[in-house]
């Protein structure tokens, strides 16, 4: 990478961190303008975080609350607050499972993105390869897009297509959303953090 700039990247997730896995990849190979600064979490328990630890990426865990899908104010100020003591410029949402509100979005928001196990605006919400196989659609896939205080209908940055096949399970069909996925993301934080650059850095 010839530009010196790297792009701060915070990274939440509340699960098994393959996303993050993928993405710290790229960026040790230097296929990625990045720096992961912290990875946070709301559950203390997330894979995620063991491997950060692992990698010896800084980590942070949220007090979880009163409520399973959001996070009180006060939880998003000491989240926002988190996320600028690492000097986040880009903030990376890879199976973070509460919705994100007011309080983040007024600091954050046109700087975060997401990605999401469906083609949206197909199948919003949780478990959405499951709600694919239901449908009985021929096809599905996994979609990044900008975070907005719309659950899941952010503007769309990119979307990969990924086939339902005979005999798919749950499992096997989010196993290969999956695959998508981690090709997926680290192609499209290389381009943004490449606007990043041309856009910010001195
Ligand atoms: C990913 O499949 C991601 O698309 C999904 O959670 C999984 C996290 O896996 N996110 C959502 O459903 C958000 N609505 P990972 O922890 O192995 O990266």
């Amino acid at each position: 990478m010839s530009n010196s700039k790297l792009v701060n990247i915070a990274v939440l997730g509340s699960g098994k961190g393959s996303n993050f896995l993928s993405i710290a990849k790229a960026v040790s190979m230097g296929e990625l303008p990045a720096r992961i600064c912290v990875v946070v979490s709301d559950n203390p328990e997330a894979l995620i975080i063991k491997k950060a630890n692992e990698l010896g990426i800084p980590t942070a865990v949220l007090p979880c609350g009163k409520y399973k899908t959001w996070l009180e104010p006060w939880i998003e100020e000491e989240l926002v607050r988190i996320l600028k003591e690492y000097h986040t410029e880009l903030v990376v949402l890879a199976g973070f499972m509460r919705v994100l509100k007011e309080t983040f979005l007024n600091a954050f928001e046109g700087r975060t993105v997401n990605i999401h196990p469906s083609l949206l605006p197909a199948f919003k919400g949780k478990e959405a390869w499951k709600a694919a196989l239901e449908a009985c659609v021929a096809e599905t896939g996994c979609t990044i897009h900008w975070v907005s205080k719309e659950v899941d209908g952010g503007k769309i940055i990119a979307q990969s297509r990924v086939p339902i096949l005979p005999g798919d399970t749950p499992e096997s069909l989010h196993a290969r959303i999956q695959q998508a996925e981690h090709e997926l993301y680290p192609k499209v934080l290389k381009d943004l953090c490449l606007d990043w650059i041309k856009k910010y850095a001195k």
